[in-house]
């Protein structure tokens, strides 16, 4: 039976849902898990690693590990691995083509049609750059749609909406935060004003919070590290990870104890949830102010919204929701499973079973991808016939830390160390984001593969038309056929705001602050 893949390739976890038959659920990336961190990297051989046993993999080969490369999506400076340039779009197409291949072979075939999402304020450069990537990978029959579009539509899906009603989604995520109000029309919705965005923060700067916390109460022991002590190292790898959970416990419990294993120092270091709030409400204030211009733009009032959705996996820090809430005077409806709500709205969006699909012809909400290739366009090698798992913890699994190796492969002296400290700190940080989901090794040496060479059907048109697009297969005729409406005639504008200050002397609280938000919660039906 055909299904409809909807796939959320975030900044730091990647998920994937698929909606058969009008069931819409979503799909374990890893063996136990539902989402995958969004890390890659490049062997030296060419091989091609993704999700945790890329993570792994950094402990040996750091300098080969992207993380994080959503955010660089437009900068024009190449992502290094290995000191060769990558493009973010390649990256990203590693990232998507092990998607598809591993929902494909959970499904036991590939998906009719595929919604990726991408974040509601990127301008056309950011989208035509992203439209790349399912080129890049070989795939076609794929739209693109916004985030919040996607995650509104999860949400009519499970809660009665009236024609009209407004809601404004609020996504904190990992690396980003994006604010868009949206009017249900028909059986779609339609994006109200100029979506709002606030590049450069989210759960990692959260996480980064944390670490400055246990490093103050540390007397800065964490900023003296050697960076060519591997065990040290290491250790602050763990330390990071440890930080994560801890952030992560104080949105369920008040109080947690983040565990301190240096080579110099065992000990832990508490940390209150009424500390943690102090730390990040500058950063949660300044997502309110970016969530009332979006309002302002749309000549709306809090008070015109049915709702806010609180979206992503930071919104389930307590602080979001009660803040939210009280700022704005409307009840907050936060999904179970708050990062899962994107990809399972695609999903739905891919099926075509969503009124998005058939949304208005002056704002079609799904915007086809032209099908590849252009010949000049490089394909992102696909993996040999010998893809295999190679490894499955779950979330929390105690994945070997990546070490900083890199600092012993530039000749060290003292001077150097010295200088390189803050490197480390910062690569361990950006090693240590992803904790969970499960790996792929794929060997890509051989170049592409018959399945990513095929000659593709022509493009489609971008005439007003909903045109028919067919999905070139590698490996049989082409068989099926999407419907598909022409792109978005008027894209909302670009807007983005500077990361606010990060706070990050935290404040001796030592009453915890409760969440009173009127919190509607919806279910996700994760299968794991
Ligand atoms: N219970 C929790 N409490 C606080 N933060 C959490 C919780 N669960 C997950 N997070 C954080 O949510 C973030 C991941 O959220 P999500 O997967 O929605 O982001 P993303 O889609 O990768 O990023 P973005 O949307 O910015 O591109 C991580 O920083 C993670 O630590
Ligand atoms: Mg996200």
């Amino acid at each position: 039976m055909g299904y409809g893949l909807g796939i959320d390739l975030g900044t730091t976890f990647t998920a994937a849902a698929v909606d058969s038959a009008g069931h819409v659920e979503m799909v374990s990336l890893g063996d136990r898990t539902a989402a995958i961190p969004s890390v890659v990297l490049l062997r030296a051989d060419g091989g091609v690693l993704v999700g945790d046993a890329a993570s792994r993999r950094a402990a040996v080969e750091p300098d080969r590990v992207a993380r994080e490369f959503k955010r660089r999506l437009g900068d024009p400076t190449p992502v290094l691995l290995g000191g060769a340039p990558h493009s973010v779009a390649s990256l990203m197409a590693h990232l998507l083509g092990y998607v598809v291949r591993t929902v494909t072979g959970r499904q036991g075939g590939r998906p009719d049609r595929i919604t990726l999402t991408h974040p509601a304020n990127w301008g056309p450069y950011k989208r035509e750059l992203f439209e790349q990537v399912p080129r890049l990978t070989g795939i076609d029959r794929v739209g693109l749609i916004t985030e919040p579009e996607a995650a509104a539509a999860h949400y009519a899906a499970q809660e009665r909406l009236d024609d009209g009603a407004v809601v404004a989604v609020y996504d904190l995520g990992g690396g980003t935060f994006d604010a868009t109000v949206l009017r249900k029309r028909g059986s779609g919705f339609e994006i109200l004003g100029t979506p709002e965005g606030i590049e450069g923060l989210g759960g990692v700067d959260f996480d980064e919070a944390v670490f400055g916390h246990v490093d103050r109460a540390l007397d800065g022991k964490l900023s003296q590290i050697d960076p060519d002590d591997a065990g040290a190292v290491a250790a602050i790898v763990r330390l990071r990870q440890e930080c994560v959970l801890a952030k992560e416990a104080l949105s369920a419990d008040t109080e947690t104890a983040v565990p301190v294993l240096l080579p110099s120092v065992q000990t832990e270091v508490r940390l209150t949830r009424g500390e943690f709030e102090e730390m990040v409400r500058p950063s949660i204030t300044a997502t309110i102010g970016s969530l009332h211009r979006a309002l302002r733009s749309a000549n709306l009032r809090p008070a015109d919204l049915g709702a806010v959705l609180l979206v992503g996996g930071s919104s389930r820090i307590p602080l979001v929701s009660q803040l939210v809430s009280a700022e704005l005077g409307r009840p907050t409806a936060v999904d179970i499973h708050p990062k899962y709500g994107v990809a399972l709205g695609a999903a739905a969006l891919a099926s075509g079973r969503s009124g998005l699909v058939q949304a208005t012809r002056s704002q079609p909400a799904i915007r086809p991808v032209a099908p590849p290739p252009q010949p000049d366009v490089p394909r992102v090698p696909a993996p040999r016939e010998e893809t295999r798992v190679q490894a499955t913890p779950g979330f929390g699994a105690g994945a070997p830390p990546p070490s900083l190796g890199r600092g012993k492969a530039d000749g060290s002296t003292p001077a150097r160390r010295a200088s390189r400290r803050g490197v480390v700190i910062g690569l361990c940080a950006v090693a240590a984001v992803a904790i969970g989901g499960v790996a792929v090794a794929v060997s890509s040496s051989g170049g592409g593969s018959a399945g990513t060479t095929t000659t593709p059907p022509a493009p489609s048109s971008a005439s007003e038309t909903p045109t028919l697009v067919t999905l070139a297969s590698p490996e049989e005729p082409q068989t099926t056929h999407a419907t598909v409406v022409p792109p978005r005639t008027n894209p909302p504008a670009t807007t983005r705001h500077k990361t606010p200050p990060r706070t990050t002397t935290p404040t001796r609280t030592t009453t915890p602050t409760t969440t009173t938000t009127p919190t509607t919660t919806t279910s996700a039906k994760p299968t794991t």
